[in-house]
């Protein structure tokens, strides 16, 4: 966006089983955004509370998250790591834009209604209120770009309404003050590739998932080889043989999900593996899919094993992060207590 500074956020929750998904629809994402970059990436453990209250495992999910931020490539020198809990002001922030955010919009949220299922009185009201956290995040840092998977899209939709509506109800203040543009930036989702939504392995019509009971339907970062090679080679095809083109994929979810799964881990177009691939067997192109997992993934799931057996190291890493990111979200803050009116002492 003209006027501001471009800068990339992005959050990963600590809430276990991180998968392919999370690494070829964010994580991998986020090490290529780095050049000629300022960028932020954040654990975003306050969010982690809205669906299980009480995680006895949550601080060594925390450093798991980091781990595979770091493993993956993400340099926490030049760019912030940190996790959201260290930095107060993204709560700070979240209640201004719950009094931003209207009843209407909130109740769109499909993730909500997913997530709470059908008892949706029993669901927490931060479970309710989380894509305004979201948006906290986000704007803190009035970051201009933020790279995630398909599934956040509507979230990011809200996260510009809140903007806009802020930028808009508070117009005059904010022009007093020179912000020209308006306050917040309204930020660019940065969402695509061939694998923005990868599918469970079992099933081509549900998300690869955390939260799936069945641990063959993803793969996770920390697999070893001989589990990877299992669960891609026990991974739900259909009888035919690959298509030449992308065409030939529509209807066939399961052949779809695993070419662009090859085609993100590969960085090529699924019409070009398809081009390669076109007419083979699905043995043979499982084979070559193990192969291409192993080699991509198995340096990662080590390099995070090497880490977390290193807390020390992890926590330096999240503290120096955390200071920095305290800095840019005081300067935020500072405004947005002027600009709604609060008396600042
Ligand atoms: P979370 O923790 O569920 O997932 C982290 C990132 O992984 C992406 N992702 C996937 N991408 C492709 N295929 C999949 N099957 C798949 N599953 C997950 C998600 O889209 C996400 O990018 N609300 C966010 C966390 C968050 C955040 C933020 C993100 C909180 N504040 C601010 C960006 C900016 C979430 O629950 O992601």
């Amino acid at each position: 966006m003209a006027g501001f500074k471009e800068r990339v956020f992005s959050g990963v929750q600590p809430t276990g089983n991180l998968h392919l998904g999370n690494y070829l629809g964010a994580i991998k994402r986020f090490v290529e955004l780095q050049s000629g970059r300022d960028c932020i990436y954040c654990v975003v453990d306050m969010h982690a509370l809205t669906a299980q209250l009480y995680q006895p495992d949550l601080a060594s999910q925390i450093r798991e998250v980091t781990a595979a931020f770091l493993a993956a490539g993400i340099d926490p020198k030049a760019h912030i790591v940190f996790n959201q809990s260290q930095v107060s002001a993204h709560a700070e922030l979240a209640w201004i834009f719950n009094c931003v955010a209207r009843l209407g919009w909130m109740n769109r949220m499909t993730q909500f209604k997913e997530k709470a299922g059908k008892d949706r009185e029993n669901a927490s009201l931060g479970l309710y209120a989380y894509p305004s956290l979201m948006a906290a995040d986000i704007l803190l840092y009035r970051a201009t770009h933020v790279p995630v998977g398909e599934d956040q899209k509507q979230h990011l939709e809200l996260t510009r309404d809140i903007a806009s509506k802020f930028n808009n109800d508070f117009a005059a203040p904010i022009a007093e003050r020179g912000f020209g543009e308006g306050f917040f930036p309204l930020t660019e989702p940065l969402i695509g590739g061939p694998a923005a939504r990868v599918m469970s392995l079992r099933d081509g019509s549900k998300k690869m998932s955390k939260s799936d009971p069945s641990d063959f339907s993803r793969i996770n970062l920390t697999d070893d080889p001989d589990t990877i090679a299992q669960k891609v080679r026990k991974a739900k095809t259909d009888p035919e043989p690959l298509p030449s083109e992308e065409a030939g994929l529509a209807g066939r979810p399961e052949a779809e999900n695993l070419v662009g799964i090859y085609a993100g881990l590969a960085e090529r177009s699924k019409e070009e593996v398809l081009r390669e691939f076109g007419n083979a067997q699905f043995s043979a192109f499982k084979s070559a899919l193990v192969d291409l997992s192993v080699e991509r993934l198995g340096p990662i799931g080590s390099e995070m094993k090497r880490l977390q057996d290193d807390p020390g190291y992890i926590e330096a890493v999240l503290a120096d992060g955390a200071a920095r990111a305290r800095a840019i979200a005081a300067e935020t803050m500072a405004a947005v207590k002027d600009i709604v009116g609060f008396v600042r002492l």
